[in-house]
């Protein structure tokens, strides 16, 4: 049975007005000093001043309560809502030609980018790719991450996309994380086949072959990929379907996917490099439609910045994620990417936590369960090794998780 209290210097809960958080609300938080959580069962029954806690709170923790005192300040689990794995094999090659001149859309019109991955992944087997991909999650699972989406991509044909759906599902059952998955059939065009053959293919067999398996679909809109209108043809078939939509868009270029991702009733729009003022007045006044932004793939492109403060300031719901692939983004720490985020798109870090707990959770659907610390949410949750929760932001390349508990079981501990 797992119960316990644990006293600490401080406590974020990330709770507050609504949800997802939206625009400057999204810095809105308390930091509790002095704190208590207490849970029971794995979910929380108590989080708030140590003064407060009810003794009810006390005794629901059992007869024998562990009661813990942390060094560090508490902060709820965080929700990577935008990786590419299940994938096997890193890009290194890539990423030097790319200082020395090449573009990521050459790299991938050489035969290179997702087409490498999607060969490296055809290579290796189910055992050798659930290794790789557990080592990566184990990884994350020390820098704090306890939920995250994993992603299809790397299939490149129906059997292909099925094959990966499944070692993700096989994956999602093997880790201690929580783990929503997501189709991304629309990734690139399969070689011997017209994009509009591929779209077909995608929305007639597809999709409809993967519900029970998969939990959102993802298309990316881009001039070496896809259009707004396939978006608009492989949403149709997600709805029919159940499934949720989410959307790469305006990464590397302009093309209004934000506003179509709106339209579409997409989850998330992601990237939102080259998003334009339409796309920013979209994503402000969405209601179900989140603005996710990757911020290390941003430095590792050198590419633009999104207009970051704009989107929270026009009222966006913003998250951020790892975008976790070996493209365009080999960073597993969400701890690195609120770093990034302060210093590209100065995201303060007690909003970068919300949008790195909170509102990743309503991105992936669950927020009724996870991503804040308040009675009958799991206690996912992580210990800092410092008090000040801009620590985090403050040293890159540090990692500030001392500690990693999910369902109040401590699954990670630094050293
Ligand atoms: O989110 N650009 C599209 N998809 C990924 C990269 C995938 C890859 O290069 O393998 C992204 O950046
Ligand atoms: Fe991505």
């Amino acid at each position: 049975m797992s119960e316990g209290i644990l006293l600490a210097p401080a406590l974020v809960t990330c709770e507050g007005p609504g949800m997802p958080r939206r625009g400057r609300s999204l810095g809105e938080v308390n930091v509790i000093r002095d704190a208590a959580l207490a849970w029971r069962d794995g979910v929380v029954t108590y989080a708030g001043p140590a003064s407060g806690m009810p003794e009810d709170a006390r005794q629901r923790s059992g007869p024998t309560p562990r009661v813990l005192r942390t060094e560090g300040t508490v902060v709820p689990g965080f929700v990577d809502c935008h990786t590419h794995l299940p994938f096997y094999g890193w890009r290194p090659e890539e990423f030097q030609a790319r200082l020395e001149g090449q573009t990521y859309r050459d790299v991938q019109g050489g035969g290179g980018g997702i087409f490498r991955s999607a060969r490296l992944l055809a290579g290796a087997s189910d055992g050798e790719v659930l290794d790789f991909s557990r080592r990566l999650t184990d990884e994350m699972l020390a820098h704090g991450t306890t939920a995250l989406e994993l992603k299809t991509g790397y299939g490149l044909s129906v059997r292909g996309e099925i094959r990966q759906a499944g070692l993700a599902r096989r994956l999602a059952e093997e880790i201690p994380q929580t783990a929503t998955i997501t189709l991304l059939a629309c990734h690139a065009v399969p070689e011997r086949l017209s994009k509009d053959e591929w779209v077909d293919a995608v929305c007639r067999d597809l999709i409809p072959a993967v519900v029970g398996l998969v939990d959102a679909v993802d298309v990316y809109i881009e001039d070496i990929a896809f259009t707004v209108d396939d978006l608009r043809r492989v949403a149709d078939a997600a709805r029919e379907h159940g499934l949720a939509v989410r959307c790469h868009a305006d990464q590397l270029g302009h093309s209004g996917a934000a506003e179509a991702a709106v339209a579409a009733g997409a989850r998330s729009a992601d990237h939102l490099n080259h998003v334009g003022p339409e796309g920013v007045a979209a994503l402000a006044s969405a209601e179900t439609t989140a603005a996710v932004l990757l911020p290390v793939s941003t430095l590792f492109l050198r590419a633009d910045p999104p207009p970051a403060g704009d989107l929270v300031n026009a009222g966006a719901a913003v998250a951020i994620a790892t975008d976790l692939n070996p493209g365009t983004s080999p960073c597993l720490s969400m701890p690195e990417v609120m770093a990034v985020a302060a210093a590209l798109y100065r995201l303060p870090p007690l909003a970068a936590l919300v949008a790195a707990t909170a509102n990743p959770a309503w991105v992936l659907g669950l927020h009724d369960r996870l991503g804040t610390l308040e009675p009958g949410k799991r206690a996912d949750f992580v210990v800092l090794d410092a008090i000040d929760v801009a620590m985090i932001s403050y040293r890159p390349g540090h990692n500030p998780v001392r500690e990693t508990w999910i369902g109040g079981e401590r699954v990670a501990r630094a050293g």
